[in-house]
C-alpha cells in the first residue's frame, strides 16, 4: 500500500493540492486501504481518471477532480467490512447500509475538504432509475451549510460529482467480475460491452463518454 500512497502524495503535489489538504487526507487513504485495498485502489484509478479527464477537456484544473476523485468513498471507512468485500449476494439491507457511504463520506469531510464533501454527495445522485441519496437529502446532511457558495461555486461542485460518478462507474463496470450486467456468471466485460453500458446509463453524458473513449481515456490507451 506505502508504493501506491507514495505516488498519491507525489502526483497530489504535482497538482499543488496544498500540504494541508494532504495531511487531512493521507491518513484517510491510509485507513481505507487497511479497510479494503480494492477501494483504496479504485479511488486511485478514479482519481487519475478525473485528472485525465481534466487534461483532455480543460473544464476544470486537474486537481479540482483529483482531490474528490481521491476522496469520494471514503464514506466506506464507517460501512461493515463484510458488506464491503462482498461482490455477489448483496441483500436488500447490505445494499441500504451500503448506500449509507455518500452521507458518512459528507459527513467525515465537511469543515475540512468542502468542495470534495459537496462533489461526493452527487457521486450516486445521477444513477438510472435509483440514484441516491435524494435531492432532500442534501438539507438534511448539509443543513444550511453551502448557503454561502455563490451558485456557480454549487453549479460547478455538482458538475464534478457529475463527472466523478462516470469514471466511478467506468472504474467499477470494468476492473470488478460484474453480476449485475452478466446475471449468474460474473465476468468482466469487454470494452465494447462496457462502452454500451456506460452510454445507455448514463446517457446524458453520451457526447463526453464517447470522446473519452476515442482519446482512450477510456477503454485502455
Ligand atoms: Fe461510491
Ligand atoms: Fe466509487
Amino acid at each position: 500500500m506505502k508504493s501506491l500512497i507514495d505516488k498519491i502524495v507525489k502526483t497530489s503535489r504535482e497538482l499543488e493540492v496544498k500540504a494541508g489538504a494532504i495531511d487531512i487526507f493521507v491518513p484517510l487513504l491510509e485507513a481505507l486501504g487497511n479497510k479494503d485495498m480494492y477501494t483504496l485502489e479504485h479511488s486511485a484509478r478514479v482519481a487519475y481518471l478525473g485528472a485525465d479527464i481534466s487534461e483532455f477537456t480543460h473544464l476544470v484544473p486537474k486537481k479540482t477532480l483529483w482531490v474528490p476523485g481521491l476522496l469520494h468513498d471514503i464514506g466506506k471507512l464507517a460501512v461493515n467490512q463484510e458488506i464491503l468485500k462482498k461482490t455477489s449476494g448483496f441483500n436488500e439491507e447490505d445494499m441500504e447500509h451500503m448506500k449509507k457511504h455518500v452521507e458518512y463520506g459528507c459527513r467525515i469531510l465537511l469543515g475540512t475538504a468542502d468542495f470534495s464533501a459537496y462533489a461526493l454527495f452527487f457521486h450516486h445522485f445521477f444513477k438510472k432509475n435509483s440514484g441516491y441519496p435524494k435531492e432532500e437529502d442534501f438539507k438534511k446532511i448539509f443543513g444550511n451549510y453551502f448557503d454561502k457558495w455563490t451558485e456557480g461555486t454549487k453549479i460547478l461542485g455538482k458538475y464534478c460529482g457529475r463527472l466523478i460518478s462516470v469514471s466511478d462507474f467506468y472504474d467499477a463496470i470494468t476492473t470488478r467480475e460484474n453480476e449485475k450486467f452478466s446475471p449468474g456468471k460474473p465476468r468482466l466485460l469487454t470494452r465494447e460491452e462496457a462502452k454500451g453500458i456506460m452510454v445507455q446509463e448514463n446517457q446524458d453524458q453520451e457526447y463526453l463518454i464517447n470522446r473519452l473513449y476515442d482519446a482512450g481515456i477510456f477503454g485502455g490507451k
